[in-house]
């Protein structure tokens, strides 16, 4: 009998260990990927031509790799609404948030010696991760919204 209540004892408290030590463990939240953010700021790096460095948009639009941007309206600078919302949910699956540095979007087009991968045919578009662009899409991928204090 007192064995029994012994054991019983025993499974109670290591329950109670195991659901605090969880508790404990858990991990924030992942940050919501601002929509109106990722249209007012990180569209735009896309289109923009970096010194050196032809646009992402001439190669990644309608491109075979996972990058995919929309293929702009004839004569058009930027895109649609609709356009730009599909463009934000393909670059969303290539970014982990909060997680910049394991993000594809940031690691990929980013130079060896930053940090970034060892080859994207698309070339060294960031030298390292204090590029201005590179830290607005990273500011993105942490939860930045227009308003808030993130913004770049
Ligand atoms: C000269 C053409 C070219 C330009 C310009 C270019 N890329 Fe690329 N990019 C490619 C090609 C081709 C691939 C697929 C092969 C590879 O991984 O290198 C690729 C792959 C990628 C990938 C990985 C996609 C996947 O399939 O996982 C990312 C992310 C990326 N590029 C981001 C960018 C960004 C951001 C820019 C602009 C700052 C850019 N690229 C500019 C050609 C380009």
């Amino acid at each position: 009998m007192i064995r029994r209540q012994a054991l019983t004892l025993v499974f109670t408290v290591s329950c109670l260990v195991i659901a605090s030590s969880q508790l404990g463990a858990q991990p924030k939240p992942a940050p919501e990927l601002d929509y109106a953010f990722y249209k007012a700021r990180v569209e735009p790096i896309f289109l923009r031509k970096k010194p050196a460095h032809t646009r992402c948009v001439v190669c990644h639009s309608e491109s075979n790799n996972f990058l995919k941007l929309q293929p702009r309206p004839q004569g058009a600078k930027g895109w649609t609404d609709e356009q730009s919302r599909q463009n934000y949910e393909a670059v969303s699956k290539l970014v982990t948030p909060g997680q910049p540095m394991v993000s594809r979007l940031l690691m990929h087009p980013l130079a060896p010696e930053g940090g970034g991968d060892v080859f994207h045919s698309g070339g060294r578009q960031f030298e390292s991760t204090k590029d201005p662009d590179w830290k607005t899409i990273a500011a993105w991928v942490n939860g930045a919204t227009l308003s808030g204090p993130k913004k770049n």
